[in-house]
């Protein structure tokens, strides 16, 4: 199995392109294994916390699998769940989950407690989410990226809408990767600045392009892949009127905005995905949409990365 050099993934600034190149390597044999034996007793006798404060389908579902094919056990805690909800600190939290699990997953709304978690517990930390980062997803994301374009360097990849969570990592995993970026975001909805000097750094060490443009058709055209997600992400509904009038229809991903890219560029979206929104279904049903074998790979890559924390 391949190590890293930390015990903890908060984002993907944690890992390096050897790491993430290493991560991908090993859950593409995952993937190809997902008939056989071979892996089924990889984490047996291990047990992986998974704590939540916001909804999920995919993250849930992909962790819990990975850990029952690998032989290991899973508990669910839900926030409301926890002493946590009435006051016991995240500190004497993290304390006592090292004491019974050997793994944690997190999705929580401030960034600042997967922060807070990965300083106290004693075991390894995964984010599955928080307002700043989504490091799994773009493990998945990368690794459908390679399955369909068999490379990453020279790649160009346009991201339209907001500048979240998911286009966070994904620009500096991008960056780190060495694909081009040109992405796509209104005016006050841009990534942190320290996100944005951040991308622009990597982009340089790797020689490729990294651009924040306003206009969709800037972005798209002749691009190998195009990337969106949701204009209202899980906290920000009360600002739901003032994002769909920012965003709907200017930003949105439909057959005449896929007419500007390559022939063969591909479309994807980490889901849940607000068909008529930030996507048309012609799109995210259409031949070059890839977001079911990005929804899938969400297993493999999490069953590489598990094991590379545990053993
Ligand atoms: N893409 C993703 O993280 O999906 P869920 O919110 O369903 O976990
Ligand atoms: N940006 C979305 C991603 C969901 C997987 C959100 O935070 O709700």
């Amino acid at each position: 199995m391949i190590s890293l050099s930390k015990k903890y993934l908060t984002s993907i600034v944690d890992l390096d392109e050897k790491e993430i190149m290493n991560l991908i390597s090993q859950a593409i044999d995952f993937k190809r294994n997902k008939d056989s034996s071979k892996y089924n007793e990889s984490l047996t006798g291990k047990t992986l916390a998974l704590m939540f404060e916001k909804p999920s389908t995919r993250t849930r579902l992909s962790f819990e699998t990975a850990m029952f094919q690998l032989g290991g056990n899973t508990i669910y805690l839900n926030f409301n769940d926890l002493q946590l909800s009435r006051g016991e600190s995240i500190q004497d939290t993290a304390k006592t989950i090292s004491l019974y699990a050997d793994c944690l997953v997190a999705r929580v709304y401030s960034h600042n407690t997967i922060v807070e978690l990965a300083q106290h517990c004693k075991i390894p930390v995964i984010n599955g989410l928080s307002d700043l980062f989504h490091p799994c997803q773009i493990l998945a994301d990368l690794m459908t990226i390679l399955e369909h374009k068999h490379r990453f360097k020279g790649l160009t990849l346009a991201w339209i809408g907001d500048g979240n969570n998911v286009c966070n990592d994904l620009l500096i995993g991008c960056a780190k990767m060495g694909l081009n970026v040109r992405a796509a975001i209104p005016q006050g909805y841009e990534p942190p600045i320290k996100i944005l000097d951040l991308v622009t750094h990597e982009s340089e060490l790797k020689k490729s392009d990294f651009m924040i443009v306003r206009e969709p058709i800037d972005a798209v055209k002749n691009a190998d892949i195009v990337v969106t997600d949701t204009f209202v992400s899980i906290g920000k509904e009360n600002e739901d009127n003032r994002r769909r009038s920012a965003f709907i229809p200017k930003y949105q991903v439909n057959s005449k905005l896929m007419n500007s890219t390559k022939d063969d560029a591909i479309f994807m979206h980490c889901l849940p995905a607000k068909r008529g929104e930030e996507v048309t279904s012609d799109v995210i049903d259409g031949k070059n949409s890839v977001v079911w074998d990005e929804a899938e790979n969400r297993l493999h890559v999490q069953k590489s990365l598990l094991v590379s924390l545990l053993t």
